[in-house]
């Protein structure tokens, strides 16, 4: 077979182990993909020594690597929204798979990425986008796409959880840990995302689409963040048998009220919840995330893990691209936009 040729786009926490991992086990990327996954170039801010890259690998020049001929399949792991969504639509429509970590992106622009990969018939994969090591975008995608789902609960940011549980654990204050979050490599490069509510909102938007075929933007989510809670909440939660949580809640709501027949209707909210000690969502502590799902022939399913940091990601991130890359090996498509179009669900509200 021939090889693979991949481009990374970022060399951050996850793209430095994404290029790690992918570097130091070629052999069984060989073997489980059926040809070599041969990495053609990492784009990066700035050249530097010290990247753990072979420099001659190493470009600031992301335009040009992702538009080279013996570019197959390109990695995103840089963030944010411009260049990188102008990247992806470029690389879509040259005919490259792409695989993205972006939850940004995802939550405001997948309708444009999904047309522009079933356009050039090539795959658009983001398990990484949503709770890190976890599966949960191809359970929702493809797992329970029989099923109809009806909530989707989920503790989905690392950082913020780390807060909480540290300060209900030892009662640290807020501004320590969230310095422990970011020198572990949890938080975002800004993370006023992460403790005002906005990564799990962007998570939350992709988790309500996929559960729900519709598009949700994260505009649409509700959102609360946690800066105010303050140890004293945790000490009251505590006296009360419970905990404080971001919890991201994406629901179906029968029964549209501004419609006589009553549409069902999507609500998603992220917000800082008191959690019963005795719920199993009570006891996700650290950087782990844990994703609830009830669906209706399924009943109640629990993903837990690791959602932040460079090798849980990765993971994910890997994964993908091994699905990628035997797709165009072996010819087959992972899902497309009709994910999205499959029910018709009333505008977005609050409960
Ligand atoms: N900043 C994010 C978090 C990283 O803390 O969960 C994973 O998306």
């Amino acid at each position: 077979h021939r090889e693979i040729g991949v481009a990374v786009l970022g060399l951050g926490n996850v793209g430095s182990e994404v290029v790690r991992i992918l570097r130091s086990a070629s052999a069984d990327f060989e073997a489980r993909v059926g040809a070599p996954l041969v990495l053609r170039g990492v784009a990066v801010r700035s050249l530097g020594p010290d990247r753990g890259v072979p420099e001659d690998l190493l470009t600031t020049d992301a335009q040009g690597l992702v538009e080279r001929d013996d570019v197959d399949i390109v990695v995103e792991v840089i963030g944010g929204i411009e260049p990188v969504r102008t990247l992806i639509l470029t690389a879509l429509q040259s005919g490259k798979s792409v695989v993205t970590a972006n939850k940004a992106l995802l939550a405001d622009y997948t309708g444009e990425l999904a047309s522009a990969a079933k356009n050039a018939d090539v795959d658009l994969y983001f398990e990484a986008a949503v709770a890190g090591a976890i599966p949960v975008v191809r359970p929702l995608m493809q797992s329970l796409a029989g099923d109809r789902v009806d909530r989707v609960v989920g503790i989905v940011n690392g950082t913020t959880n780390y807060i909480l549980s540290a300060m209900d654990a030892t009662g640290a204050d807020y501004a320590d840990s969230l310095a422990d979050a970011r020198s572990l490599g949890y938080a975002e490069a800004d993370p006023t995302a992460d403790v005002e509510g906005y990564d799990a909102a962007a998570k939350a938007a992709i988790l309500a689409s996929l559960a729900f075929h519709t598009r949700v933007t994260a505009a649409d989510v509700y959102r609360e963040g946690i800066s105010a809670i303050t140890a004293a909440d945790l000490a009251s939660a505590r006296a009360v048998g419970c905990t404080v949580k971001l919890l991201a809640m994406c629901e179906r709501v029968p029964g549209r009220p501004d419609v006589a027949d009553g549409e069902d209707w999507v609500s998603a909210r992220v917000y800082p919840a008191l959690v019963p000690l005795t719920h199993p969502l009570a006891n996700v502590d650290g950087a782990f995330n844990a994703v609830v799902v009830e669906a209706e022939a399924a009943g109640r399913l629990m993903f837990y893990g690791q959602g932040a940091g460079g090798g849980p990601t990765a993971s994910s991130v890997l994964g993908d691209l091994v699905s990628a890359a035997r797709n165009k090996v072996h010819g087959g498509k992972g899902p497309d936009e009709s994910t999205y179009a499959g029910l018709r669900i009333g505008p977005m509200g609050d409960t």
